[in-house]
């Protein structure tokens, strides 16, 4: 017999035409609830950045200030067509948290954890024609998260259509030799309550679509269990995957019954092989090379933790632009699309389970489920994230508590035992504080494979020394504090709180902290300490910094009003600090020149001038034409610097090698703000309601010069086939809303992000300002 009549398998966003009520409905699980009040929206959706911020939220600043609670969705659908013969899947990529789901009524599961994918198989309760699902989100229990987690259905959700014999969900796992070999290991469900006769087929095809091998079928009888059936495939010269070219396959796994195909799963992968050395560190297809990373939380800044791909793009060309290579999904899973595009744009990825184990960090977060949950959420990860190429590690848990006592050994073991049960191709680390490594009894499990260590730089050194043999990454670093464009130099570098004993810094009545790079929290060092210990030594296998882009929450070294993070080296707006051309000099090839502070002071006033530089041998400094004389870095320097008596004019910087010219760089004295200036990050964007295009709004004088202390209120108009989806300007102790047509600048920039409807046309933008002339720009969109 065959299983089902139609084609194989469909996967179908499930996003639009969702109902919504903030609040607690328990009767809108029933099919018959009345909906018709709720509001209409589409996924993904992040209730919380809608909110009003709130010292007195439950989730305190430290979750970004902003309010959590209960929420509920429901949405009408139509079955797919012949249901009796197909297996029918909800997933869903992320809610956050305590999801639980009915479908016409029955209740499908929960699922505590909010960073988490799932899915339930639907079939069975579904009638032909209109069905209820209902979602409710519950993240009343705070504090929670220690960062800004969002609330609700924060990333896709997909209905699935299958034959009821086909692959299982995440159930095909290819390992890869860089000789070509391809293994693949399939696990196939049967629901038919019979055995049935099939045989699969594996191809493999090139990245332009083109049929590289194709597999022998292979016949098999399976029982009502399923099975897992492996196969080999070869591939003649593989193009290996590489941070410089994420050459990526593609394999098709065909299921057939009666010459008939009744299941086709797509699984993309990349043929790489990568090393770590205790000695010689990190390589990559046998080149050696450093880690380069960067840690980020998962919300996009204004948009809160909704997932939107081209806001993650950015954020990851950002951090490609500046050289870095790597991510730290820190402290949890990230959404599939994330590591889609690190796959796509050649990024390694350390990919991380969880905050805490069975011991807290906070009151309600995911310690009260760990004991029921860990080994489920733990195995989903590694089920869903295993075919990735960019993946090179996976962490089990960050600064877990666990490591201060002896429950630690038998967990550590256990979770360890969890990954290599699914993956064997990847080592597993935890990124651990505990320095000793005898107290630390998560390294006494002896069973990671390379030791993760935050901060503490001063002890990259003699790591070999006191741990022989041992392979080692920093898994975090530095800690630096800074808000973009605000000066304060310091004789010293202020710890920021000074120690373990004061919570908050005494800092500055503006709530920054300086872009000097002088500004570290105390556990840390800044950007310049950490770097100059890691690119020292070979055995430091790489380091990710603490952290690429501004989060929402966690304010540390300020109270509120402060509610989003000071230690991204790019501000929340996505508006680079002066540390982002540090990292450029350093990590990329590219010339690089970069210059700071702005040039608005008192007549007098002594200034430090610092120059951030590469592919030159000095730097010349010039002041309205005068020279202040050539520098060049010296010994382990990362930057040159001057001291200027300020005057206004013009700062001119000029890079040179072997005394011809590489760079020139300059800032102008401002004079009062007179004009907006909109620059677009892309002026064609696709009319498919998801895409953007960031705007950022520059605060001028009569002369084109930024301001650059200009904080003018900025009103937006929006017309045609798009709308404003947020509204930001970086800086942490704002409490405007982010949903919202009007901005303050904040030294002198603002952003705002317009999103695409389904519809082709333009979208214009017009930006105004009290005694400023206002200025338009005009999006294309097109489908
Ligand atoms: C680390 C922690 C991060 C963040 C950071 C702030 O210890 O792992 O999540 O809290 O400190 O400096």
């Amino acid at each position: 017999m065959t299983t089902q009549s139609e084609g194989p398998r469909t996967r179908t966003n499930f996003n639009k035409n969702w109902k919504f009520f903030l609040g607690d409905e328990p009767t809108a699980k029933s099919t018959n609830f009345n909906d018709s009040k709720w509001r209409k929206l589409t996924l993904p959706h992040d209730w919380s950045i809608e909110g009003k911020f709130d010292e007195k939220t439950p989730a305190k600043p430290e979750g970004g200030g902003l309010p959590t609670g209960i929420g509920w969705y429901r949405k009408e659908f139509t079955a797919p067509a012949n249901l009796q013969n197909r297996l029918i899947t909800i997933e869903f990529d992320g809610v956050y948290k305590n999801s639980e789901v009915w479908v016409n009524g029955n209740c499908l599961g929960k699922r505590p954890y909010g960073y988490t994918s799932f899915f339930y198989e639907i079939g069975r309760f579904l009638k032909p024609g209109k069905n209820i699902i209902a979602v409710k989100v519950d993240n009343s229990a705070q504090p929670d998260s220690r960062w800004y987690s969002g609330s609700g259905i924060y990333r896709n959700v997909w209905l699935t259509s299958t034959a009821k014999v086909a692959v299982a969900k995440w159930g095909t796992f290819v390992t890869t030799e860089n000789t070509g070999k391809v293994n693949v290991r399939t696990q196939i469900e049967n629901k038919t309550l019979r055995p049935q006769i099939i045989a699969i087929v594996n191809s493999v095809y090139s990245a332009d679509g083109k049929l590289v091998v194709k597999g022998q079928a292979q016949a098999l009888k399976i029982d009502t269990s399923g099975t897992t059936v492996t196969g080999d495939l070869s591939i003649n010269n593989p193009v290996l995957w590489s941070v410089q070219n994420p050459y990526q396959y593609k394999l098709v796994t065909e299921i057939l019954q009666n010459n008939q195909i009744i299941d086709r799963y797509e699984t993309k992968f990349g043929v790489r092989a990568f090393n770590f050395d205790a000695e010689k560190g990190f390589s990559l297809n046998g080149k050696p090379m450093k880690i380069l990373g960067v840690c980020l939380h998962h919300d996009l800044g204004a948009l809160g933790a909704a997932i939107n791909v081209r806001a993650m793009e950015r954020q990851l060309e950002m951090m490609k632009a500046m050289g870095v290579n790597a991510i730290r999904t820190a402290h949890n899973p990230p959404a599939p699309e994330f590591l889609d595009l690190c796959d796509k744009m050649g990024f390694l990825v350390m990919d991380e389970a969880f905050d805490m184990w069975a011991k807290k960090k906070t009151k309600n977060d995911y310690h009260l489920h760990f004991k029921a949950w860990h080994k489920r959420d733990l195995e989903d990860m590694i089920l869903r994230d295993r075919n990735h190429p960019s993946i090179i590690l996976w962490s089990i848990g960050n600064e877990i508590r666990e490591q201060f006592d002896s429950t630690g050994v038998a967990i550590t073991k256990e979770l360890v035992g969890i990954v290599k049960n699914l993956d064997q191709t990847r080592p597993v680390l935890s990124a651990l504080t505990e320095t000793d490594a005898k107290k630390n009894f998560i390294y006494q499990a002896n069973a990671l494979d390379i030791y993760g260590l935050n901060y503490n730089h001063k002890l990259y050194k003699d790591f070999p020394k006191n741990y022989p043999g041992v392979k080692f990454l920093a898994t975090e670093t530095t800690s630096a504090l800074a808000t973009r464009g605000f000066y304060d130099t310091a004789d010293t570098i202020r710890r920021w709180p000074k120690d373990g004993k004061t919570k908050f810094a005494e800092g500055n009545k503006e709530w920054s902290a300086s872009a000097y790079d002088n500004v570290s929290a105390y556990w840390g060092s800044t950007h310049e300490e950490t770097w100059k210990e890691a690119k020292k030594y070979d055995h430091v296998s790489g380091l990710f910094v603490w952290t690429g882009f501004d989060y929402l929450g966690e304010p540390l070294p300020y109270p509120w009003p402060a509610r989003s993070s000071y230690f991204g080296i790019v501000d929340l707006a996505g508006f680079p600090k002066d540390a982002y051309y540090m990292y450029q000099s350093e990590w990329t090839t590219k010339p690089v020149l970069h210059i700071l502070p702005h040039w608005n002071w008192e007549k007098g006033k002594a200034v430090e001038v610092w120059a951030y530089y590469s592919n030159a041998d000095e730097v010349e400094l010039y002041l309205n034409g005068k020279s202040l004389g050539k520098k060049s870095k010296q010994g382990e320097d990362l930057h040159v610097q001057w001291n200027v008596d300020f005057e206004p004019g013009t700062l001119k910087a000029v890079s040179r090698k072997n005394s011809k010219e590489v760079l020139v760089r300059e800032v102008k004295t401002a004079g009062a703000a007179a004009k907006i200036e909109l620059i677009a990050d892309r002026k064609n964007i696709k009319a498919d309601g998801t895409d953007l295009s960031f705007i950022t709004v520059r605060i001028l004088d009569k002369d084109g010069n930024i301001v650059p202390n200009a904080d003018n209120m900025v009103d937006f108009k929006v017309a045609g086939a798009g709308f404003i989806a947020g509204v930001d300007n970086g800086f942490q102790a704002s409490l405007e809303p982010f949903k919202a047509a009007y901005r303050k600048a904040f030294h002198g920039l603002c952003l705002a992000i317009l999103q695409a409807t389904e519809k082709a046309g333009t979208i214009k933008l017009t930006a105004s300002s009290a005694g400023l002339s206002s200025s338009s720009i005009t999006i294309n969109t097109a489908k």
